[in-house]
């Protein structure tokens, strides 16, 4: 069984991470989507509500699951017997980022990082730029998942 994990805080996820978990989940026999709890960071969605989100946007790939973890990503890797981690890339300056990540995630556990470059159509988005537009009542609608879409509405204009 050929298993990897996608991290992230996925607040909200955006049709950049599923374009991620899709090519992952046809390369992988399992994919996990991995969603940091971060106490630190104060946050649109809950961890709850990112997974059932999160659950939802991928009910169409059958070897996709969600989890929640907190700590380090290795640690959750290695409990889950999870032996390469898929991170996307989208401009250069993410590179630089992920590469320092990656040579540390492996350093301290062996744990493999593999980069995907975001498909160019999304390569300018975000969870932080998605959470802007839609506040200001600007149009996400192509950008987020549909029923993201209509959560950020809701939540953003009441
Ligand atoms: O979507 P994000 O916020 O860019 O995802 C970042 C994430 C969750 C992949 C990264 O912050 C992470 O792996 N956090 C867990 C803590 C950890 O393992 N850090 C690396 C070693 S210091």
């Amino acid at each position: 069984m050929r298993r990897v994990v996608c991290p992230g805080s996925f607040d909200p996820i955006t049709n950049g991470h599923l374009d991620i978990i899709g090519r992952s989940a046809r390369l992988y026999d399992e994919v996990t989507v991995a969603v940091l709890i971060n106490v630190e960071k104060s946050s649109l969605f809950t961890v709850d509500e990112r997974i059932d989100i999160l659950q939802t946007v991928t009910k169409d790939y059958p070897n996709v699951k969600v989890e929640k973890f907190h700590g380090l990503l290795v640690d959750f890797c290695r409990q889950h017997d999870i032996p390469a981690i898929v991170k996307g890339i989208r401009v250069v300056s993410d590179f630089d980022y992920e590469l320092q990540m990656a040579q540390l995630n492996y350093r301290l556990s062996g744990v493999e990082t593999l980069f995907m470059p975001t498909n160019p159509e999304y390569s300018f988005l975000s969870s932080s730029r998605v959470k802007e537009i839609a506040r200001y009542g600007g149009d996400v609608s192509g950008l987020v998942p549909d029923l993201v879409h209509k959560l950020l509405i809701e939540r953003l204009r009441g």
